[in-house]
């Protein structure tokens, strides 16, 4: 297959080369495999398409971590941090591109399937970007809201990975289809878990700073809670933090965090992810393959939903 990113300048490809070069779990590319080989052992068949799927992905990293200013990603800093915004961007669209290649190099039989998926996707992706954003800026996003928001940016590639493996493998409709809804349920699940490592988890080992959400007022699930269920005093502290203009980032993430502990909103979330993991079992119990093929993916969605990176 061999990688494209040897092109010049080296000032677009280097970017490219140093955030795939960081790893990550590589989840898209090993969903996508998995769903093919339900059906077709021939995994090699779909290497382009895997890899097109990850492509992707990283671009969305560079890009979300622009919007974000997100300092760290994989445990090292950010594309613009190491370069700078417009590199951050140009290197980006350059692996939108790039992933658009190595996904349309497939049978033309799935070739309009494949594409038309991706390129919804892809589009839903941009709606779930500029809800996140958009809401940034609100104080009365709905569960709802997030929920949906959340569906659009990150589970929808999930989801759109393990049917795209599903339709390459020649999977029924009805499989691709059911494979599609595990994957979105996996993906709330996964996309709440990064939420919540957000705040509570171990910077060295989750790879980005710890308490981002926080500082950018953005409404996840914890924040969105805890506005529900503050009482009075512990509102006015949480309005206070989230009003505020100038502030220590290290005191806004200390004091928001407690609040949290307080009110209890980790334990919600938690209840939340849980159901999520049920809703995605069901779609694998639907799924028409023998009961022993389905368990690498319910054990991966497992060890997805207890990971701490
Ligand atoms: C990060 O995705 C963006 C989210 C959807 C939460 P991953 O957690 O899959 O990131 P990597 O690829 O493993 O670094
Ligand atoms: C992930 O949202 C969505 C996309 C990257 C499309 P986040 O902003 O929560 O992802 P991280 O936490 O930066 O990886
Ligand atoms: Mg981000
Ligand atoms: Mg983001
Ligand atoms: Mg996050």
């Amino acid at each position: 297959m061999g990688l494209r990113f040897g092109r010049s300048p080296k000032g677009l490809y280097e970017p490219v080369k140093y955030v795939l070069s960081l790893g990550g779990k590589r989840i898209r590319p090993v969903l996508m495999l998995m769903a093919y080989s339900l059906y077709k052992n021939n995994v090699d068949a779909i290497l382009n398409q895997a890899t097109g799927i990850e492509v992707y992905h990283n671009y969305t990293l560079l890009h979300d971590d622009l919007m974000d200013r997100a300092e760290r990603r994989r445990g090292k800093l950010t594309v613009h941090k190491v370069w700078n915004d417009n590199v951050a961007i140009l290197s980006g669209d350059a692996m939108l591109v790039l992933a658009y290649q190595y996904m349309a190099e497939c049978p033309a039989e799935q070739l309009k399937a494949v594409m038309d998926l991706f390129s919804l996707t892809a589009l839903e992706i941009c709606e779930g970007q500029q809800m996140d954003m958009e809401f940034e800026q609100r104080k009365d996003v709905t569960e709802e809201e997030y929920l949906e928001m959340i569906r659009l940016k990150t589970s929808v590639l999930l989801a759109a990975s393990l049917k795209i493996g599903a339709l390459l493998g020649g999977a029924s409709p009805e499989d691709a289809s059911c494979l599609y809804d595990f994957g979105v349920n996996l993906g709330m699940a996964f996309q709440l878990k990064d939420d919540l490592l957000d705040v509570y988890g171990d910077a060295r080992v989750f790879g980005k700073n710890i308490g981002g959400d926080i500082v950018c007022n953005k409404k996840t699930y914890l924040l969105i809670k805890a506005f529900e269920r503050a009482d009075r005093e512990q509102l006015v502290a949480l309005n206070k933090w989230v009003d505020a203009d100038t502030f220590q980032p290290d005191e806004k993430i200390g004091a928001v965090t407690e609040l949290y502990n307080q009110i209890g909103v980790r334990e919600l979330c938690e209840r939340l992810i849980t159901g999520y993991t049920e809703r995605a079992m069901r779609c694998l119990e639907a799924l028409q393959v023998e009961a022993d093929k389905k368990l690498e993916l319910e054990r991966l969605m497992r060890s997805l939903v207890h990971r701490e990176s």
